[in-house]
């Protein structure tokens, strides 16, 4: 009997996905939520033929060398794949793979939640509650802004952006979209609300910056669950202290899982720890779609419907 090959995951998956990778595979799992420490994870990855990676671990040149030229291909559990090296995956004939549309809905409907929470102070309010704060009922008590008749600007209309365009219709917001290239301060000035779902790349790199805050409108709200880095985070906390937007409601950090202390202490914030796509469903979707790359790849010696 032929050996399986040899997969390494670098983090705890669900139960079902990590069933189907043992029976394929010879399998070597790194089952914590924490990450290996860099140098155990150079050090699991040497001899595989496949690596499941986590949107925290960066594949790159240091990282395929240690695994050695029998790795075929990089499954990331993740749509987004900022953190893998593609030009240095390609010069090795590496296929890389990644999660897409099985995250959408989870992704898109958290958007809204978070959009939600930050105009209807929704976490304000509960925190407000924890802290025992004196309140009672009144007309003009914590006040917020309804969405029915807003405008909302999705910069990156790919398949989450999409669907969050379609959510905040059926919400009775008017959906404008800013695609590559398009000028945005223009879609800035026009939007009360923006949604940020366009990939993390050198040209997206704080694309939100101090300049494009400040062709938002006063009383706009930022909403990001694609990456970080997409916000200069500085000129946001300076422009959220200063009163240049209303608030802001992020799913994604530019230094995760390291907040931005100045975030902590302001009120028009909404803060989730990457959640975007955390749902049961998702999640093993994802890691399906991870297995099913793996096995394209190493058994069935085809490239996989999900290569980026
Ligand atoms: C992704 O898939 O890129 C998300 O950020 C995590 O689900």
């Amino acid at each position: 009997m032929s050996r399986k090959p040899r997969v390494v995951v670098s983090r705890r998956v669900p139960a079902r996905v990590r069933d189907e990778l043992e029976r394929d595979f010879e399998l070597t799992l790194h089952d914590e939520e924490r990450p290996p420490e860099r140098e155990r994870l150079l050090e699991l990855v040497r001899g595989a033929a496949g690596l499941v990676s986590i949107l925290t671990d960066r594949v790159d040149d240091e990282l395929l060398d240690a695994a050695g030229p029998q790795l075929r291909v990089v499954a990331n559990y993740a749509v987004g794949v900022d953190n893998v090296d593609l030009p240095a995956c390609a010069r090795r004939g590496i296929v890389v793979a990644n999660t897409p549309d099985v995250l959408t809905d989870a992704t898109a409907e958290f958007t809204i939640a978070l959009l939600l929470a930050l105009v209807r102070r929704v976490a304000e309010g509960d925190r407000a509650l924890r802290r025992g704060d004196d309140w009672i009922w009144s007309p003009t008590f914590m006040l917020g802004r309804g969405l029915g008749g807003r405008t909302v600007l999705v910069v990156g209309p790919g398949r989450i952006g999409t669907r969050v365009g379609a959510l905040a219709d059926a919400l009775g917001m008017d959906v404008i979209y800013a695609r590559r290239g398009d000028p945005l301060a223009p879609l800035l000035a026009r939007a009360d609300a923006v949604s940020l779902h366009c990939p993390l790349t050198a040209e997206t790199h704080h694309l939100i910056d101090a300049a494009a805050l400040r062709a938002m409108k006063r009383d706009a709200v930022l909403v990001n669950t694609a990456r970080g880095a997409i916000v200069d985070e500085d000129a946001l906390v300076e422009a959220l202290a200063a009163g240049e937007i209303f608030g802001a409601a992020l799913d994604v950090l530019e230094d995760e899982p390291h907040v931005h202390p100045r975030l902590l202490e302001l009120e028009n914030v909404v803060l989730a720890p990457h959640l975007g796509s955390a749902t049961h469903d998702a999640r093993e979707a994802m890691g399906m779609m991870c297995v099913e790359a793996l096995r394209a790849v190493l058994l069935d010696g085809r490239r996989p419907s999900n290569e980026v």
